[in-house]
This record gives C-alpha cells, sequence and structure tokens, in this order.
C-alpha cells in the first residue's frame, strides 16, 4: 500500500537551539533546574534538518534570539495558509518577544504578517488540513483566536478542546497525515470533541497515551513520510501498516521543554 502514498514537497521554518534552555515552568514538561544538554539538542535538531532535506524539503532559517530559549519551537509563531500569515500573541508573558522576531523574519521573506488580538500559539493550536483548520482550545490558544483565524483565512474552523495539561497544544494530540486522514489521542479531548474527530476523520489512526507521552503525535508528515520519534512504536507500527513511511528522529532533549519535532517545525504553504 505504501506506494499510494504521496508526497507533496515542503517549505519549513526552523531556528536553531543555540540557546535552548528551560529556565521557566509553562506547562507540566517543565521543569525550571533541568539541565539542558545543548550540544546534544543541536546535534538531534541537525538531524531532523538534515532528514528533511534528505527527503527534499525547503528548510529556511531564522536567527536565534539569546534570552528567549523557547524561540526554537518555530511552530508556535504563525499559521501560514496559501502564502497568508496568522502570527501569534503568545500566552506566557516570557514568550510573547518571540512573536515580533518571527514577523520581521516573515516580513523580509516577502510576508504580509496579521497580528492577532487573541492569544494563539500559531501551529501549536492552529491545525491546517487541507480544507479546514482544526484549532485547538484549553490551554493556550483562545476562542476568540479561532473567531480571528476563520474571519482571516475565510476557511473554516473546527475549535476542539483539550483537557489533559501533558498534552497542552493541539500539535501535542493530533497531527494531519494527508489531505484525507489524520493521526490523534482520543483521551486528550472533550467526549465531544472526541466525536467530532470521529465523524471527520472515521479512519484515522490512533495513538496509545505511551505514544502521546513519547511525543508521538508531534510529528510532521509530507504526505507519504512521517518525522516521528522513534519510541512511539505502536503508532509508527500504525502507520506503517496504514501505507506511510516513519522515518525516525529523536529530538528527546527537546521534551525537557514539552516539545517534539512538529514544534520545531513551521509550515510555510505557499
Ligand atoms: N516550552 C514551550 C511552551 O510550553 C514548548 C512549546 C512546544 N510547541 C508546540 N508547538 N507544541 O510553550
Amino acid at each position: 500500500m505504501s506506494d499510494t502514498r504521496v508526497q507533496r514537497r515542503r517549505r519549513y521554518l526552523v531556528c536553531e537551539p543555540r540557546h535552548f534552555a528551560v529556565q521557566y515552568a509553562i506547562n507540566p514538561w517543565m521543569h525550571p533546574d533541568t539541565h539542558v544538554d545543548v550540544d546534544l539538542a543541536q546535534e538531534q535538531w541537525q538531524a531532523l534538518i538534515s532528514a528533511y532535506r534528505t527527503h527534499g524539503h525547503t528548510v529556511d532559517t531564522v536567527e536565534p534570539v539569546p534570552g528567549l530559549p523557547d524561540m526554537v519551537f518555530a511552530a508556535n509563531s504563525a499559521v501560514v495558509v496559501g502564502g497568508r500569515v496568522f502570527g501569534s500573541l503568545f500566552h506566557a508573558p516570557e514568550r510573547r518577544p518571540e512573536s515580533t522576531h518571527y514577523e520581521t523574519w516573515f516580513k523580509t521573506a516577502g510576508f504580509d504578517v496579521y497580528r492577532p488580538e487573541a492569544v494563539c500559539e500559531g501551529e501549536g493550536d492552529l491545525v491546517w488540513t487541507g480544507r479546514y483548520v482544526l484549532a485547538g482550545t484549553g490551554f493556550r490558544t483562545t476562542r476568540d483566536a479561532h473567531r480571528e483565524v476563520q474571519e482571516f483565512f475565510g476557511h473554516p474552523v473546527i475549535s476542539l478542546t483539550l483537557v489533559d495539561p501533558h498534552f497542552y497544544h493541539l500539535d501535542t494530540a493530533l497531527f494531519v497525515l494527508d489531505d484525507d486522514n489524520i493521526a490523534y489521542y482520543p483521551e486528550a479531548f472533550s467526549a465531544g470533541s472526541r466525536e467530532v474527530l470521529a465523524r471527520l476523520y472515521p479512519d484515522a489512526v490512533l495513538a496509545t497515551r505511551e505514544d502521546a507521552v513519547a511525543f508521538g503525535l508531534n510529528s510532521v508528515s509530507d504526505g507519504r513520510h512521517v518525522f516521528i520519534t522513534p519510541q512511539a512504536e505502536t503508532l509508527a507500527a500504525r502507520l506503517d501498516d496504514h501505507g506511510y513511511v516513519p522515518v525516525p528522529v529523536d529530538l528527546s532533549e527537546f521534551r525537557k521543554a514539552g516539545g517534539g519535532i512538529k514544534c520545531c517545525t513551521q509550515e510555510i504553504r505557499s
């Protein structure tokens, strides 16, 4: 079946973890006294970039800024659909300054950037499926932001409520495989949101709690290859059964901040 899965080449924006650290705690994975091995983080991150390039994707980089240890999580900076950039407004004051640095990158690259009025954390919570936006709320991005996103893009926005603080961003509990399907961890969602997902995606690939805790849902798919943590073994096997090709990339050092592969990756859709 894997011959039926078609890759689409992507453009990704990433930020080198030169200043990556855990200095504050804004999600349950973070403990401020945690030592981060920056050399190891750099190595793991470079392996992710190499994997993207090896598979034919374009990778752009934004310059990291000292004092912004979470800036490496590029996915939170914006959501980009059809060349239109909906920027970010972080929940945590510690992360708020990141938005302008990313905005500068986008402007220099030739994009206009919409500055949201409501709290929203880019692709962390706003996931483009190819037809509409799945939008997480409960911990970070607000429902007001969901309305703003719909107004800005003119695409339907489907609000989903996250209920487990370990999965505080939608991209820790769900990712898009291609225009027709997703993978997710049902228990991260409220009962009603679970029903919505089951209706929209009756053939979704479901993850176990072990997969989710390993950040297996914080994955990036190009339609065929799925860049995924090697610890999400059950999920990788299920993806393989569905004809996708798991490409293991270990970003274990970033889990100390509550992040993984997708968190480090902003997709620029032209
Ligand atoms: N420490 C960061 C935070 O809590 C991690 C962000 C992870 N990014 C993501 N797209 N889930 O904000």
